[in-house]
């Protein structure tokens, strides 16, 4: 853009060289008398106003904002097309200031106010800052994906100074915080499903409070049986054999009596299975209902089971770890004797 870039103006053109003749010097033009002085920097929030302020006494014949080089005012007369830009009404007599509403990132840069005084040129500069709050503009969506999949999250953002990227990783269930990575992508290799979870994507730039989205990532995984405990019940009471499977998405339940399937409602057992959680239930135990039972577990990715034997009291299993002695009720009671008989010696 040349000097008469916002103008298309050929008359205001050649008032532009009769002002640079006058010395009402153009930011890069060096002043060959005047002197020129660098104010501080002036930095406005992205969509802000900025004043720009220039001292001048009476003795000031010419006065006028530069934008690089063009010109946005010229006394009182308005050269900038840009509606944001004002002169300011109530300038005191030694102010000649400025307005930029609105105030834009293209906004940045060298402001000169351009002074003639007694024919001798003074300039004053001063430099705009334009910020930006840190904002993030395109974030991934949520995903779900199988165990051992490769998963690659994105989040852009927008911030001037640049916005700082970190990533979170939110256990399922607010179970606690994970691991924290910077960057605009975060690549997770051969998920697994510890990595499930929520993704806090936080953007900062310390310019105003962080802007934080989050990106939900859903691990499927073949169930596993977590719980598989066997019961030691009496005849004739309710009996209740217990299977928990953990599992993304959740498992579906079977139980089975050695090969053969059972059914909610039939043989007088109900089957209750909620969550992770499924439950046989023996409304009345007979002789013939103990025995050695299959807790199946199943989705979409996969198919387990455990074995869970319903026992008559008094019963001592050692089925994988998975039997326990009915209670140690009797544990504490020995303990509790011994310590009596150690008191007394
Ligand atoms: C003003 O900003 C410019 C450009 O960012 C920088 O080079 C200069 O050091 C700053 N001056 C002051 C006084 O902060
Ligand atoms: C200042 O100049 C830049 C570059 O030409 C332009 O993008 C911006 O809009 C201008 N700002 C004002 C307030 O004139
Ligand atoms: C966000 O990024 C994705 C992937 O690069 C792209 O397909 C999508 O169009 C972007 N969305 C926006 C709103 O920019
Ligand atoms: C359980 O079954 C036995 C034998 O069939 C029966 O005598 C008893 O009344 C039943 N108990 C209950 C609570 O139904
Ligand atoms: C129960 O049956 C399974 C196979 O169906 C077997 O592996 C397991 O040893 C059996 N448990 C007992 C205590 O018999
Ligand atoms: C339980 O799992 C074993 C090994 O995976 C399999 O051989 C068996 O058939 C399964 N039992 C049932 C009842 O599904």
């Amino acid at each position: 853009m040349g000097i008469c870039g916002y103008l298309a103006v050929p008359g205001k053109c050649l008032v532009v060289l009769g002002l640079k003749l006058l010395f009402l010097v153009p930011a890069g033009v060096p002043a060959r008398s005047g002197d020129s002085v660098l104010k501080d920097n002036i930095t406005v929030r992205q969509g802000e106003s900025a004043v720009l302020k220039c001292n001048v006494d009476s003795k000031v014949s010419r006065v006028a904002w530069l934008n690089r080089t063009t010109i946005l005012f010229a006394g009182s007369e308005k050269w900038s097309l840009d509606p944001r830009v004002i002169l300011m009404e109530n300038t005191a007599v030694t102010e000649y200031s400025i307005k930029i509403q609105n105030v834009d990132i293209h906004d940045e840069g060298p402001y000169v106010c351009s002074i003639l005084t007694n024919k001798k040129p003074k300039s004053t500069k001063v430099h705009l800052i334009v910020q930006v709050p840190a904002r993030i503009t395109n974030i991934s969506k949520d995903v779900t994906v199988n165990e051992g999949s490769n998963v690659n999250l994105m989040c852009l953002a927008v911030g001037r100074p640049e916005a700082n990227i970190i990533w979170k990783h939110h256990l399922p269930r607010g179970e606690g915080e994970g691991f924290v990575m910077e960057g605009e992508h975060l690549e997770l290799t051969a998920i697994t499903k510890e990595q499930s979870g929520s993704y806090e994507c936080i953007a900062s730039n310390d310019i105003s409070s962080p802007d934080v989205r989050t990106v939900q990532v859903t691990v499927n995984y073949p169930p596993y049986i977590s719980k598989a405990r066997s019961t030691g019940t009496p005849i004739g009471q309710k009996g209740v054999l217990q299977c928990e499977a953990s599992a993304v998405p959740r498992a579906d339940f079977e139980w089975y009596k050695e090969d053969r399937r059972l059914f909610n409602g039939l043989n007088g057992v109900k089957i209750e299975s909620q969550g992770k959680q499924s439950m046989l239930i023996f409304f009345n135990v007979s002789e013939e209902d103990y025995g050695n039972y299959t807790c199946v577990a199943m989705n979409t990715m996969g198919i387990t089971n455990a074995s869970i034997i319903l026992y008559g009291p008094g019963a001592i299993h050692d089925v994988n770890g998975a039997a326990v002695l009915p209670s140690c009720s009797v544990c504490l009671l020995l303990l509790t004797v011994t310590l009596l008989h150690l008191l007394k010696f």
